[in-house]
């Protein structure tokens, strides 16, 4: 028997008041529209340490739901991620109440600039030293697309070739730039950085051009945790070149299973080790310190919630309006220039209204796991080792007593089956995942663009470093 894996936990969360579950802002002791104050999130960040939790994994959107009844009165009424806020703007605030916790933040690819993008990165990564993780998304609504001043999205698989034109500049940048002693700081010699050992880089890509040199100096991880969520072909093909946490919604463990065996397969292709990813499932979990009371939380929390909410959100990630359907007619669902993987669930199953209604009875359609701490631990580690998955994106339900209520109920169990940490490891984010140190491992694309020799690198060709 191989050894039992340790499981991984982020608080799932967004910058807005309903995320997931919708209509739990109506819930009476919900927090969640104290989300435009800065107590809410560093009380949040403080109890999610207390937990031991990885991370907070923070999603984003640029835009907002206009798909349902082809317009915003439902997102503004149930307050379907719309107000946003942005994520990024949070994370100092945290870091400073923080030693441990890591920040897996969302960013869209076509609402940034790589060459001010790299900074941003950069700047936070030095000031939570080295706990920044990306998300990297391509952007799923129209309305985004629209704000942003195009016609609508790009095409689905072209988002993501400009994606991975983003990532090789900034790579460059974090990557190449600068090298590890650039900066002397030495008074005496007058010479903070030395001009030597800081490199000018070239990109012309198919998607964008730069010239010139990284504004910042290293920071721990040099590139941030790569975090990624598309699991549709392409979206597979992009991750197993970059990303090393991947996030995949499953209906069960063994639909988990088949979805890691792919992912774990296109990061081998990429010529990287299958292991050098952790794959997380989103998942609820309703604990109570008997199956009674959690079955008594999970019925309470159902008085709240909004199915339509949840349906009015699942047709922006879809892309169809599931308001002109009937509660049992056959819904063409076709190919989605939104979130493919999610459609194509949908599809294989025959989804009807009805049937969507009642998978989002609690706002949303994550698996949502009841049960006092004995049946949530043993459901946890059935999804770890029969989904082949690394951990979990636990969703927020009622804030902050979701988190609370699996720090105080579920970790004491997961730790005494030696499943959950019962300290954190030291080093960058990256290093508290893979324990490998804090930067990227040589067999990943980003390191062919590093320093060997402080050569010149002005050119577009990779400097091939040694493993
Ligand atoms: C579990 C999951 C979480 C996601 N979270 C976000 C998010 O926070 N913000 C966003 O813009 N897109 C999000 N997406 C969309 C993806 O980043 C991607 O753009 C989309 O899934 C299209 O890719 P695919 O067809 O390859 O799945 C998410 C997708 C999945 C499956």
């Amino acid at each position: 028997m191989s050894q039992k894996k340790i499981i991984h936990v982020n608080a799932f969360n967004m910058n807005s008041v309903g995320h997931i579950h919708h209509g739990m802002w109506t819930h009476p002791r919900d927090q969640s529209h104290q989300y435009n104050t800065l107590d809410y999130w560093i009380n949040l960040a403080k109890i999610l340490e207390r937990g031991l939790f990885d991370g907070i994994f923070i999603a984003d959107i640029i835009g907002y739901y206009d798909v349902y009844q082809g317009n915003i009165d439902l997102t503004l009424r149930e307050s379907i991620q719309t107000p946003v806020n942005d994520p990024w703007l949070l994370v100092s605030a945290m870091a400073a109440v923080t030693k441990h916790l890591g920040f897996g933040v969302t960013a869209t690819i076509s609402a940034e600039t790589p060459y001010t993008f790299a900074r941003k990165i950069s700047t936070l990564d030095q000031l939570t030293n080295g706990r920044i993780g990306w998300n990297i998304v391509t952007g799923y609504v129209d309305s985004g697309a629209r704000g942003l001043g195009q016609d609508g999205l790009a095409d689905h698989d072209q988002r993501y070739d400009r994606a991975d034109d983003f990532l090789e500049l900034s790579y460059k940048l974090w990557e190449g730039s600068w090298e590890d002693d650039a900066v002397i700081a030495d008074r005496a010699r007058r010479i903070y950085t030395d001009p030597a050992k800081v490199h000018s880089i070239t990109h012309d890509g198919p998607y964008y051009r730069s010239r010139g040199y990284h504004m910042s100096e290293p920071s721990p991880q040099r590139t941030p945790l790569l975090f990624q969520a598309g699991s549709s072909g392409r979206g597979q093909r992009f991750a197993g070149q970059h990303a090393e946490g991947i996030f995949i919604n499953a209906s069960d463990p063994a639909t988990a299973r088949a979805s890691a065996k792919k992912i774990r397969q296109a990061v081998a292709d990429a010529g990287r080790d299958p292991h050098d990813v952790k794959i997380f499932v989103g998942v609820a979990v309703i604990p109570g310190h008997t199956e009674k009371e959690a079955q008594e939380k999970h019925a309470e929390y159902l008085h709240y919630a909004s199915a339509e909410g949840g349906l009015a959100h699942f047709s922006a990630s879809t892309g169809i309006d599931f308001s002109r359907y009937g509660l049992d007619e056959a819904i063409e669902y076709g190919t989605s220039n939104s979130i493919q993987s999610a459609t194509q669930v949908a599809q294989q199953n025959q989804m009807t209204r009805r049937k969507l209604l009642e998978q989002h009875k609690l706002g949303g359609r994550y698996n949502t796991i009841v049960g006092d701490a004995a049946q949530v631990a043993d459901k946890l580690e059935q999804w770890i080792d029969e989904g082949d998955i690394d951990g979990f994106n636990l969703t927020r339900i009622v804030v902050p007593e979701t988190y609370e209520d699996f720090i105080d109920i579920v970790v004491p169990e997961l730790q005494n089956r030696g499943r959950y940490r019962t300290s954190y490891t030291e080093g960058a984010l990256r290093n508290k995942f893979f324990g490998a140190g804090n930067r990227l491992p040589a067999s990943h694309g980003a390191a062919r663009w590093r320093q060997r020799d402080g050569s010149d690198t002005s050119s577009d060709q990779p400097t091939h470093i040694a493993a």
